[in-house]
């Protein structure tokens, strides 16, 4: 690159997910030449954030912390755009990069396009179809599609999704999920985790099942399901332990008191960090969860997940034969987990290391396909 100035690029992000997966993007932008790398969080998560941030390294410029407990949609919408707007009028970057569809994704896209900021849309085009499932995820994602001037679409899938809706194909850049960049770096198979219990529990004789839940939509009757038939699964298979790392969300908490405290065999922790979550994914026997991250996650380490919701916009996982759609319904869930612990052909089909979500190189591409946009290379 020639002597001028750099190109400025600024990553928003504000949730636990969004960090993991902006993380290996940052670490490329800030070791490419001719590129300021600048990172602003807005903190709509706080511990679950800041425990990636130490990981990974990162230390935001801004940081417009503004989470509170039990925070609405439109608090955290109006929270975040208020913030941003000062940030970005007094930085001006030429890129801003947003990932996925929180909150805090579509608002950084919006307020970038209010002082008309070009945006960087990191695992663009993934769609479910419906509007309200995840919610408000859907609309996020698609809004900022709407708002994005480069699309970085992980799978073809995606890619497709987007030019469907009209979308320029110069603009779309089929890079794979970064999830795997991230995921890369941190499995390691003599892994020694520092909470006690997760390194007692016998992962060769007993059938861990690694569970999460933290989505709005299954808030209540769903998510009550969802526990319940965990119960019935672990009372009835004596040789299954559940690892059940709680979302900081009190809505959930609550629920998972309630129904799973004092279950024999159900280990309820707080979340873990990034490093010993996905190391204890990789010695799990299964997952259950309703996480987007993990159902990108799991294939890549060879572990069956059973979906906890209604449909998916990570199909590829269900293609390729290692990830279900269980449902929110109790019998379902109960049925398909029982047997996956009782039916070892069923299990052997379904436990088949499988990465349809990348090879670890899309924060590489992506930092290529910037600096092409914008006429460096
Ligand atoms: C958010 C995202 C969701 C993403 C999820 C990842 C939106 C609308 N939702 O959902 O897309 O899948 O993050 O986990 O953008 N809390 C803490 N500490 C934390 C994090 C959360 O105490 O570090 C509690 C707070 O009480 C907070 C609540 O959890 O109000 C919910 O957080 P919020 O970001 O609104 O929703 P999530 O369900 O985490
Ligand atoms: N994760 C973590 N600790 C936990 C649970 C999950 O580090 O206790 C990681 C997981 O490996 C994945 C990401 O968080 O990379 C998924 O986040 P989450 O399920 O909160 O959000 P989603 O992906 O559904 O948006």
């Amino acid at each position: 690159m020639k002597n001028k100035a750099p190109l400025k690029i600024m990553s928003i992000f504000g949730t636990r997910p969004e960090a993991i997966k902006m993380a290996p993007v940052v670490k490329k932008l800030e070791e490419t030449e001719g590129i300021e790398s600048i990172v602003c969080v807005t903190a709509q998560h706080r511990e679950m954030l800041d425990q990636v941030l130490d990981l990974f390294e990162i230390s935001p410029k801004y940081d417009l912390n503004i989470m509170k407990s039990g925070q609405t949609l439109n608090e955290i919408t109006s929270r975040a755009l208020i913030g941003l707007q000062k940030v970005l009028s007094d930085e001006r970057p030429h890129m801003v990069l947003v990932h996925g569809d929180t909150t805090t994704t579509f608002v950084g896209a919006l307020a970038a396009f209010y002082e008309k900021i070009k945006v960087g849309h990191v695992e663009a085009g993934l769609r479910s179809g419906n509007m309200y499932s995840p919610y408000p995820e859907e609309m996020n994602r698609s809004l900022t599609g709407t708002l994005s001037n480069l699309h970085f679409a992980p799978t073809k899938g995606n890619e497709e999704n987007l030019l469907r809706e009209g979308m320029n194909k110069e603009n779309i850049i089929r890079t794979g999920n970064t999830v795997i960049d991230a995921l890369l770096e941190v499995v390691k198979p003599d892994y020694k985790f520092e909470i006690d219990i997760l390194n007692e529990i016998d992962y060769k004789n007993k059938k861990v099942i690694l569970l999460t839940a933290h989505r709005r939509e299954n808030l209540g009757s769903p998510m009550e399901n969802i526990f319940t038939a965990i119960k019935e699964v672990v009372t009835k298979n004596e040789g299954v332990e559940v690892v059940f790392p709680l979302h900081l969300n009190p809505k959930v908490r609550a629920i998972a008191y309630r129904i799973l405290e004092d279950v024999p065999r159900v280990h309820m922790i707080e979340p873990l960090d990034y490093e010993p979550f996905a190391n204890l994914q990789s010695r799990a026997y299964m997952i259950l969860t309703d996480s987007g991250g993990i159902q990108e996650e799991a294939p890549a380490l060879g572990k069956p997940v059973l979906v906890l919701r209604t449909e998916t916009e990570r199909p590829e996982a269900v293609e390729a034969g290692t990830a279900k759609i269980a449902g929110i319904e109790k019998e379902k869930i109960f049925k398909l987990t029982d047997e996956l612990i009782n039916n070892k052909e069923e299990y052997n089909k379904m436990a088949n290391a499988v990465n349809p979500y990348g090879d670890g190189k899309a924060s590489e591409r992506i930092v290529t396909a910037i600096k092409e946009y914008f006429g460096e290379e």
